[in-house]
C-alpha cells in the first residue's frame, strides 16, 4: 500500500471511530440488558427527555410511572437516570453500601458550580458530627431559646412603635415569613456584628436592618441558585453571582465570624472542625455560604405555606390557635394582648395537631430529589420482589413528592391540606400503608440515609415557633380571603421546598 493510501485509510479510521465513539456518547447505542429496568431514551440523541424533565418533570414521571412501572431508566441530558417510584424499597436504597451506591458524586459537582469548592467524605462528616451534637438534645433546646427571642425582637419591629403601633401592615405573605425567619435564624446562628452594638448595647434596629441588606442579596443569590448548581448560567448570571458570593464571603469571612458574638455552638463548632482539617480560610468561607444556603432557603419558604394553609383553613387555625394556647396556659402561662411576654418552651409544650399541620405541609411542599451515583454494577430488589441490575456510571433519583407525598395509594385526596392528617381520632400518631405494608418512610422532606438533613429538627421547631409566635401576636387575614393559595413554582423541584407565586397578607398586633 502506498503512503498515500495509508495515511487515507488511517484517517477514515480514525473519521469512523470519532463519529462511533460520538454515537456511543449521545448513547445511540445503549440497548436495555437483561435484568435492567426498563429504559427510555426519547427521540432525541443525548438530549433524551431533558427538555420534558425541565418543563414539568412532576407530570413527566407521572407518565413515565404509568408506561414503565415503579422502576425505569430515562436518558436526560447525556445521563441515565433510574427512577425508583415505590417508596416500599427506599429503606433498601437508603442502606446500600456507598461502594455501591454513593452520594458524594452528585452533590460534590453541585457545590463545587454553587460554592465553588471541592466538598469530600470529610466536610459531610465535619457536619454531621456538629449537627449531631449542636442541632438536636440540649443543645437545641438551648438553640430555640436564642430563635425565639430573636423572633421576638423582630415582631417588636414589626410591631412598629407611636403612630405606625396597631396599625395594619400589609406586605407579602411569602415576603413577612421568609424575611422573619431568615433576620431571626440568621442571628441566631451567625451571631451579631460588634459594630452595630451602639455604646456596648445592642441595637436591634441596627442588627436588623443590616440582616434585611442580606435578605435582600440571599434573595438574588437563591433566584440563581437552580441554574447555578447545574453550572448553567449565562455570562450576565455568572457576573451577578460572582458579585454575590464576593458581598457573602466578605460577611462570612473567618476574620468577621471571630470577631461576632453569641454565634451559634454550631457554627463555632464547624469553623474549628474545619481549621483542624487543614481548610484554608478561603475554603472555609466558602464553606459557611453552603452552610448560610442550606439552613435559610427552605425554612423561610416551608414558614410561608404553614402560614398560608393556616390562613385558608379557618377551622385549622382555629384548632391550631386553640391548642397554642392550651399548652401555654398548662405552662402557668396566659396569652396576653402583645403576646411578646410568652415563653415558648417546645421540649415542654404539646402540640400534636400543630406538628400534625407542619408534617402535612411538608408532605404537600418539599420537592426535594434523593441523588445517587451508581459506583459499580449493583441488585436492586425491588419490594415486590422483582430484581433489577443497576448498571455502574448510571444514575439513582427518588422523588418522593411525586412517589410518595402525594401518592393516591398512601394519602386520600393527596393534593388537600388537611391539618390533622397525621394524627388518628384518640390523638396518637397514625400509620401508613402501602399495598397492605407499613411505611417506614412516609413522608422525606429532609431527603434520606446518611445524607438526611441535618438541620431538619431546627428547621420543624422553626416553623413551630414562627407559628406560635404569629398566632400569639398577630390577629391576621388575608387581604383578598377569596384568593386561591398561589401555584408552585416547578423550577425548585429537586432544591426541597417549593416557592409560591406572590399573594397577600395583612398581620394585625394584638
Ligand atoms: C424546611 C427546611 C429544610 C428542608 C426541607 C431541608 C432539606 C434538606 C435536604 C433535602 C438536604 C439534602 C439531603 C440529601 O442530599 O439527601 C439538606 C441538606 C442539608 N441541610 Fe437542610 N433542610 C431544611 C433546613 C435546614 C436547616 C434549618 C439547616 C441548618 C440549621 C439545614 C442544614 C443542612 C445542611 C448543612 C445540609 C448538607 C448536609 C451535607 O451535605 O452533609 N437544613 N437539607
Amino acid at each position: 500500500m502506498s503512503f498515500w493510501a495509508a495515511a487515507l485509510f488511517a484517517f477514515l479510521a480514525l473519521l469512523l471511530t470519532s463519529v462511533l465513539g460520538g454515537l456511543y456518547t449521545i448513547g445511540v447505542f445503549r440497548k436495555r440488558a437483561p435484568n435492567e429496568p426498563p429504559l427510555d431514551k426519547g427521540f432525541i440523541p443525548w438530549l433524551g427527555y431533558g427538555m420534558n424533565f425541565k418543563k414539568n418533570s412532576t407530570e413527566f414521571l407521572k407518565r413515565m410511572w404509568k408506561r414503565h412501572g415503579d422502576i425505569f431508566t430515562v436518558l436526560v441530558g447525556g445521563n441515565y437516570l433510574h427512577f425508583v417510584m415505590d417508596p416500599c424499597t427506599y429503606r433498601q436504597i437508603m442502606r446500600e453500601s456507598k461502594e455501591k451506591i454513593d452520594f458524594n458524586t452528585f452533590g460534590s459537582i453541585i457545590v463545587l458550580n454553587a460554592f465553588g469548592f471541592p466538598t469530600t467524605d470529610i466536610h459531610h462528616k465535619i457536619v454531621q458530627i456538629a449537627s449531631n451534637k449542636y442541632l438536636s438534645g440540649k443543645n437545641l433546646t438551648a438553640l430555640n431559646q436564642v430563635m425565639i427571642e430573636k423572633l421576638k425582637t423582630v415582631f417588636i419591629q414589626r410591631q412598629g412603635s407611636g403612630e405606625e403601633k396597631k396599625s395594619w401592615q400589609q406586605d407579602g405573605l411569602f415576603r413577612f415569613s421568609y424575611k422573619t425567619i431568615f433576620q431571626a435564624s440568621f442571628l441566631s446562628l451567625f451571631g451579631m456584628d460588634p459594630e452595630k452594638r451602639v455604646e456596648g448595647k445592642e441595637n436591634p434596629k441596627n442588627y436588623l436592618t443590616q440582616c434585611e441588606e442580606l435578605y435582600e442579596a440571599f434573595q438574588k443569590f437563591d433566584r440563581l441558585f437552580p441554574q447555578m448548581a447545574l453550572g448553567m448560567l449565562d455570562s450576565i448570571g455568572k457576573e451577578k453571582s460572582n458579585k454575590l458570593k464576593n458581598y457573602f464571603w466578605d460577611i462570612l469571612s473567618i476574620k468577621n465570624i471571630s470577631q461576632k458574638y453569641e454565634v451559634s455552638r454550631w457554627v463555632t463548632e464547624l469553623v474549628q472542625q474545619m481549621a483542624d482539617v487543614g481548610m484554608t480560610e478561603k475554603m472555609q468561607t466558602q464553606f459557611l455560604l453552603l452552610l448560610l444556603w442550606a439552613s435559610q432557603a427552605n425554612t423561610g419558604p416551608a414558614a410561608f405555606w404553614i402560614l398560608a394553609y393556616l390562613l385558608k383553613h379557618p377551622e385549622a387555625l382555629k384548632a391550631v390557635k386553640e391548642e397554642v394556647e392550651k399548652a401555654l396556659r398548662e405552662t402557668g402561662q396566659e396569652v396576653k394582648p402583645g403576646g411578646l411576654s410568652i415563653n415558648v418552651s417546645l421540649h415542654t409544650m404539646k402540640t400534636p395537631l400543630l406538628d400534625s399541620a407542619v408534617e402535612e405541609t411538608l408532605r404537600l411542599t418539599a420537592g426535594s430529589i434523593v441523588f445517587r451515583s451508581v459506583m459499580q454494577d449493583t441488585d436492586l430488589k425491588m419490594a415486590d420482589g422483582k430484581e433489577y441490575t443497576l448498571r455502574k456510571g448510571d444514575r439513582l433519583l427518588l422523588f418522593p413528592f411525586v412517589a410518595l407525598h402525594t401518592n393516591p395509594e398512601i394519602y386520600s385526596d393527596p393534593h388537600t391540606f388537611k391539618y390533622d392528617r397525621f394524627l388518628n381520632p384518640d390523638g396518637t400518631k397514625k400509620e401508613f400503608y402501602k399495598n397492605g405494608k407499613k411505611l417506614k418512610y412516609y413522608t422525606l422532606p429532609f431527603g434520606g440515609g446518611t445524607t438526611m438533613c441535618p438541620g431538619r429538627f431546627f428547621a420543624v421547631n422553626e416553623m413551630k415557633m414562627f407559628v406560635i409566635m404569629m398566632l400569639t401576636c398577630f390577629e391576621m387575614e388575608l387581604v383578598n380571603a377569596e384568593e386561591e393559595l398561589p401555584p408552585v413554582n416547578e423550577s425548585r423541584y429537586g432544591l426541597g421546598i417549593a416557592q409560591p407565586e406572590p399573594c397577600w397578607i395583612r398581620p394585625w398586633p394584638i
